[in-house]
């Protein structure tokens, strides 16, 4: 084993848990919002949040993804451990982070270009968590199921 490799793995986790929180705290706590602000301030709010995730997240996302390749390089020694029981897990839970990331990047595009109302921004970050507890189950679990 490689003597960055922890390293690379500290990096995955991290970037996870900043991606997975600011999708939970979108779901959970902005959510909860709408009830004691107006559409129009909403909206704002909304607006805010997006420009100011839009500022690092991409980045985060981008550390996620390469970092991920790079442990799926090693944990699963190439492309061996496809067809193990680990290794459908595996596939798995890359096949549902492409579908995050999928959802993530028409929902940047959308934003930028104006067109992300309330209801697309509440419904994006539901399937995009939902989507992310999966993975994290997954990535959890996948070395003992
Ligand atoms: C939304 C995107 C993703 C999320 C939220 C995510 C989350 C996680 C989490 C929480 C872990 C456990 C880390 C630990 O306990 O140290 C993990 C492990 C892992 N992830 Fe990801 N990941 C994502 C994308 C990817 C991608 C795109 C790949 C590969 C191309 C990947 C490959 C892996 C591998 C190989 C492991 C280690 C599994 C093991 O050996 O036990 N991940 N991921």
């Amino acid at each position: 084993m490689v003597a960055w490799y922890p390293w690379i793995e500290l990096l995955h986790l991290a970037c996870a848990i900043v991606f997975v929180g600011a999708v939970a705290f979108e779901v959970l706590v902005l959510e909860g919002l709408h009830k004691q602000f107006d559409v129009a301030t909403m909206q704002r709010i909304e607006q805010s949040v997006m420009a100011r995730v839009r500022r690092f997240m991409p980045v985060v996302v981008a550390l996620l993804f390469l970092s991920g390749f790079v442990i799926f390089d090693v944990s699963c020694d190439g492309l061996q451990c496809v067809g193990s029981r680990f290794g459908n897990w595996l596939v798995l839970k890359v096949v549902l982070a492409f579908g995050v990331l999928g959802v993530f990047v028409s929902a940047v595009r959308a934003s930028k270009r104006g067109k992300m109302d309330i209801c697309r921004f509440r419904n994006t970050h539901r399937v995009v968590l939902a989507l992310m507890v999966g993975i994290v189950f997954i990535a959890k679990t996948m070395r003992f199921i």
